[in-house]
């Protein structure tokens, strides 16, 4: 079976909306068709300042929450990323392959470090897309389901392997990216010309996942629309509403044009009745499932130790490959 291999942060309590619905769901459904890795990535969430206890409490959350979505540990690998070393390990050889000019390129740098400016940065956030591609070339990953954000990671990690197989042979597979057009970018409630994000979104912008639904439910009813009057799916002219389309359409699993057919004479606020509507509905069993999950440490733990175990079984294997590839003496 071909090989999927997914990462999240757990640097917010909860999950958001974006996050289900342009990876999330994707990774659920890919559980029968691939081999499965997905990964709380903790070191990731290390580069920007973060308090230990809560990066304790966020990861595990993560967890329940992916097992809430749907994840099920006996058929997928669930895992924290700090768990298996060759991540880390790994990270550090292909930092050494990439130019320090090509590391400068990642907008997603750029983006994160145009307020502060990039003197205040760490060098962890600089080299955080070349640990990204450790954890995919890692697995020789086929398909790497994520949102839009993370297509230029996703090239890098490209450009990488082929760099390392053109350089010390055929070592990495390359992946490509795993994106559903539909759902690759879901908007902020009150700016829909952004993206939902949990650094970058005011609360009143963002779903999450675990808040109380009756709160979700009044964001989508004060998401900011347009002055006109016709529910239609037009990007430019229309983002609210689309944006909002894009959810229902992505909840309900009806099409867009079926979806502007059923609104044909009704107003923003039906539309916005019934995405909430299924947002709630979706939200309360994940919820529950959530915090049951959380209550239940020793299993959480005990999930987790089997995915690192499988995880750790694969990257170790490749990880004494590249070492041989690269002239490393083995410890006998
Ligand atoms: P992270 O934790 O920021 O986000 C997790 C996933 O959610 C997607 N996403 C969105 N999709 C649609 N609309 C949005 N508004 C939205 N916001 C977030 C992201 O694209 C992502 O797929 N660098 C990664 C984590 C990572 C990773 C990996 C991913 C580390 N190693 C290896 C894949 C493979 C990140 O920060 O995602």
């Amino acid at each position: 079976r071909p090989r999927v291999f997914s990462g999240i942060q757990p640097t917010a309590d909860s999950f958001h909306l974006g996050n289900y619905l342009g990876a999330i769901r994707q990774w659920v459904e890919m559980q029968d068709t691939y081999d499965a890795f997905y990964c709380v990535v903790d070191l990731h969430a290390i580069t920007v300042g973060h308090d230990p206890n809560r990066l304790r409490e966020r990861t595990l959350l993560a967890a329940a929450q992916l097992l809430a979505a749907g994840l099920d540990p006996e058929r997928c690998t669930l895992f924290v990323q700090s768990h298996v070393a060759e991540h880390s390990q790994l990270s550090w050889i292909l930092g050494c392959l990439t130019g320090f000019g090509e590391a400068s390129r990642m907008t997603q740098f750029k983006d994160k470090t145009q307020r502060q400016g990039v003197e205040a940065a760490t060098v962890g956030l600089f080299t955080y897309p070349v640990l990204m591609a450790a954890d995919i070339l890692l697995y020789d990953t086929d398909q790497v389901p994520v949102g839009e954000d993370q297509r230029q990671h996703l090239e890098l990690t490209r450009d990488l392997a082929q760099r390392f197989n053109n350089r010390f042979g055929e070592t990495f597979r390359v992946p490509e990216a795993y994106i559903i057009k539909e759902t690759a970018k879901i908007y902020d409630l009150q700016e829909p010309r952004v993206k939902m994000s949990k650094s970058a979104s005011s609360p009143n912008g963002i779903i999450e996942l675990l808040d109380d639904p009756k709160v979700s439910a009044k964001r989508i009813r004060s998401a900011v629309t347009d002055s006109g009057r016709e529910v239609r799916f037009d990007e430019e002219e229309k983002p609210g509403v689309s944006n909002l389309l894009t959810i229902l359409s992505a909840l309900t699993r009806r099409s867009i044009p079926e979806l502007e057919d059923a609104y044909a004479g009704k107003g923003y606020g039906d539309l916005k009745r019934d995405v909430a509507d299924a947002v709630v509905e979706f939200v309360t069993p994940f919820r529950e499932r959530t915090f049951a999950l959380l209550e239940d440490r020793e299993t959480l733990d005990g999930i987790l130790a089997r995915g690192a175990d499988r995880a750790r079984a694969v990257a170790s294997e490749k990880l004494r490959q590249v070492h041989d590839r690269l002239g490393f003496v083995p410890a006998k």
